[in-house]
């Protein structure tokens, strides 16, 4: 089925471009021209649409607002400086966010819809993403109930939706410290962490506003049933280097398969550095920390590719990390940071051409 003719293109009268300072962007607050649409009704996706970015109208019966039936993908467009447009592994996140749709109960998306509805959105407001290392548009893919109904039941109706933002080089220049969580969980065994379900997040604001009170920026989130294995920080995958060998929990029910996890994993592979994907204990992490062989912890995500944590707090002790010589986390993220914009050769085959 050729798809590519069915998409309908209405673009803005009055583009926003000159009215924005790029110098001074904070995250997900500005957008851009043009917006992808697309409805599901009567058991089928209808025409995509692409839009002049603009509000949408919805019932408040939609039942996305009342029962939360809802999921999102993050994902990035990069410029190179013959202002070629690039996506990192875009076939992941199309591939995710149906796995997210389909654990809650809501129809999978068309793949040749998402790239086509995708790629015509940033070539029409390419002029939003500017070159040089950091800067990118961070693409916003969602889904949502509409159904104006408040049966507890799967919606009849729903929206997928794709909305750009620029975004500028995250220099963050401050302290990175987390605190491993004890109490709450962020997903349990046979629940939905692994999907992007957006009440993943908000469940997370709690108790993260808890540990910021406390002066820890973030949250590691332990194994809801004994809170003695390491699985996300905050919103990211995370990596601990002991001696030369980096470790991280394996994907499952609880944790999400993040996309620059993978990538890190088959940077370091490829690097020849040992990588485990197994259970980490807090007991493991800690007597590491105590004999010194605990060289590091990372998170990984697409936000800013990857993370490096000072320090983390464990009942009442703070532990503090190593300065690192060349860590693995700046040597990762130079590594993907480098193909994302197109530096260097590219020989994961992770880049992909817009247009
Ligand atoms: C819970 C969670 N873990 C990990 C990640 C990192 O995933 P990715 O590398 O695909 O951005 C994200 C961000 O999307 C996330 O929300």
């Amino acid at each position: 089925m050729n798809l590519t003719k069915h998409l309908a293109v209405t673009k803005t009268s009055q583009s926003r471009l000159t009215s924005v300072n790029f110098e001074e962007l904070s995250f997900g607050e500005i957008f851009t021209d043009h917006m992808f649409v697309c409805d599901f009704k009567n058991g089928t996706w209808q025409t995509p649409e692409i839009l002049p970015y603009q509000n949408i109208s919805m019932a408040p019966s939609a039942s996305a607002l009342h029962y939360g039936q809802a999921v999102f993908e993050g994902m990035k467009a990069y410029k190179d400086a013959t202002d070629q447009l690039w996506l990192f592994r875009p076939e992941l996140n199309f591939q995710r966010i149906n796995k997210s749709s389909k654990r809650l109960e809501m129809p999978e998306f068309p793949k040749e819809f998402f790239f086509q509805g995708l790629e015509t959105l940033l070539e029409l407001d390419s002029e939003w993403v500017k070159p040089g290392l950091g800067n990118s548009l961070y693409v916003r893919p969602f889904v949502f109930a509409s159904e104006a109904c408040v049966q507890a039941s799967p919606s009849l109706e729903y929206k997928f939706m794709i909305i750009c933002s620029p975004v500028k080089a995250y220099y963050s220049g401050s302290e990175l410290n987390v605190l491993i969580e004890k109490k709450y969980s962020r997903a349990a065994s046979g629940g939905v962490g692994y999907a992007k379900a957006a009440g993943n997040y908000a469940a997370q604001f709690y108790p993260t506003a808890q540990a910021m009170k406390k002066g820890y920026q973030q949250i590691i989130w332990t194994d809801s049933s004994t809170h003695s294995y390491l699985e996300e920080a905050g919103t990211m995958n995370i990596f601990f280097r002991i001696e030369d060998k980096l470790i991280t929990a394996p994907i499952g029910d609880t944790i999400l398969d993040g996309i620059t996890r993978k990538s890190v994993i088959e940077w370091a592979r490829h690097q020849g550095i040992t990588v485990e994907e197994r259970p980490v204990a807090i007991t493991e992490i800690i007597e590491a920390a105590k004999s010194g062989t605990l060289k590091e912890i990372f998170g990984s995500g697409t936000a800013v590719v990857i993370s490096p944590i000072d320090g983390f707090a464990f009942e009442g002790t703070d532990y503090r990390l190593p300065q690192t010589e060349d860590s693995f986390a700046s040597q990762a993220k130079n590594a993907i940071t480098s193909i994302q914009y197109n530096l260097v050769e590219d020989p994961f085959g992770w880049r992909h051409k817009v247009g």
